[in-house]
């Protein structure tokens, strides 16, 4: 991949918050296995180190009730050496979609000749290895697991870990195009292979949406919902570096992945608030501003990079109440942050109560539920309860080795 380094960097504390990269070519030849000098603006980054990056990386695709050809597609698209994680929260009853998703997914190993792991968000197993852990937050009142992205996402960066891999990333499953899944995780790649620090995160922003606008293509530039979370965001960010910025691009990116090391340190919060409040945890916990940041991370900062993918993103629509919930949650986990000055929160709140998403003399906006770091867990008594390995056996209906 040849690929552009940041050309503005925003420091705030240890975080370096890199702006909109550019992609020149997807594929820059295999390459000896050495990188070319940091110093240079393009860099080239060989087949041969991105797929190194791909072996140690599991790409987890969160379900909920997608069309079984698209899953296929975005399956398709995933490079071989990656580890995939399927989390499913598809029905069960009165059609066993869950079942139908592990069949695909066998099928599938078999014609590619690889492992993967498939889990169902409500398996009681999972949701009693949690709750053995202590990782309660993530139960309801059943004490099974919560419905929500985020909580999926969660069990898939458990289940990447005990795996013993170093980088997780993200890749919704009802996107119709496998080059542009397949787009995502090269970035990825390419972002660990620039990372100079163990605590990465990668972040891409879509180059474009396509959408039928009377009868004609248009391909539109940002997402109803990231427009405006990326302008909360980028407020926030000013009102501390005491210089506006447009620095954040991906405020809602779906598509992002981390090292092991990050991912395993963020605080997360519940459903699709997830990806937003990546940037309010790291802000709190690494910015300076809140909580002194741990001394290993002090040494090599947090790196993160947002990436402009080439191909368009195209994937099933939300309505527009979807964009609403969407847009309500990115405000609240905003809202709620100790980060967050009066001015802003109070903005907050008038368009809430503009949007109609709280009374229109509602006080506060909805608390949404927090998740505490994965590091709490002790993964040796984790997987004991799952399993003798990750790939041991079948568990209950839920996690197994779909193919060999
Ligand atoms: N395991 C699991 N559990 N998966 C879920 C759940 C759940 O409760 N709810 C949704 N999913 C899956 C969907 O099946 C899909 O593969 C993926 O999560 C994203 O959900 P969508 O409902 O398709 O989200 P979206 O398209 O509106 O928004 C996406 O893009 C936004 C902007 O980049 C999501 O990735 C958002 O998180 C993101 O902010
Ligand atoms: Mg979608």
């Amino acid at each position: 991949m040849r690929i552009e380094l940041p050309k503005n960097v925003e420091r705030f504390g240890t975080i370096r918050l890199g702006d909109l990269q550019r992609v020149f070519e997807l594929d820059s030849g295999p390459g000896n296995g050495e990188l070319p000098p940091p110093s240079h603006a393009i860099q080239r980054i060989p087949y041969r180190q991105l797929a190194k990056i791909f072996k140690e990386m599991a790409i987890v695709v969160p379900i909920r009730g997608e069309r079984l050809k698209l899953i296929e597609g975005v399956l398709c698209g995933i490079p071989h050496p990656c580890l995939i994680i399927i989390v499913s929260n598809s029905e069960i009853s009165p059609i066993d979609r869950f079942h139908m998703e592990q069949d695909a997914l066998r099928d599938f190993c078999t014609f590619v000749e690889k492992d993967a792991l498939i889990a169902h968000q409500k398996d009681p197993v999972l949701a009693e290895a949690f709750r053995k852990a202590g990782y309660r937050n993530i139960l309801d009142k059943d004490n099974s697991i919560r419905d929500g992205k985020a909580e999926g996402m969660i069990i898939g960066m458990m289940l990447a870990l005990l795996a013993g891999k170093g980088y997780v990333g993200f890749v919704d499953a009802d996107n119709y195009f496998p080059g542009a899944v397949e787009e995502y995780i090269r970035e990825y790649a390419a972002g660990f292979a620039l990372s100079r620090s163990r605590y990465t995160m990668v972040r891409i922003a879509w180059h474009s949406k396509p959408k039928v606008v009377e009868s004609r293509l248009l391909f539109r530039k940002w997402g109803r919902a990231s427009a405006n979370t990326n302008a909360l965001l980028n407020k926030l960010i000013s009102h501390y570096v005491g210089f506006e910025t447009e620095i954040i691009k991906t405020g809602n990116a779906g598509e992002h992945a981390l090292s092991m090391e990050l991912a395993t340190m963020m605080d997360y919060s519940a459903g699709y608030s997830i990806e937003p409040y990546h940037f309010i945890n790291l802000l709190e916990k690494f910015g300076g501003i809140y909580e002194n940041p741990r001394p290993e991370v002090m040494d090599d900062k947090v790196d993160v990079y947002q990436i402009e993918s080439r191909n368009p993103h195209l994937h099933e629509a939300g309505d527009a109440s979807h964009v609403d919930q969407m847009q309500y949650l990115a405000m609240q986990v905003i809202y709620h942050s100790p980060v967050c000055p009066v001015d802003l929160k109070k903005e907050i709140l008038q368009e809430a109560r503009e949007r109609r998403y709280i009374s229109k003399r509602g006080k506060t906006l909805a608390r949404p539920q927090y998740f505490p770091p994965l590091s709490s867990i002790d993964p040796k008594a984790f997987l004991g309860d799952i399993s003798p390995t990750p790939y041991g056996r079948l568990i209950g209906e839920g996690i197994g080795q779909a193919g060999r």
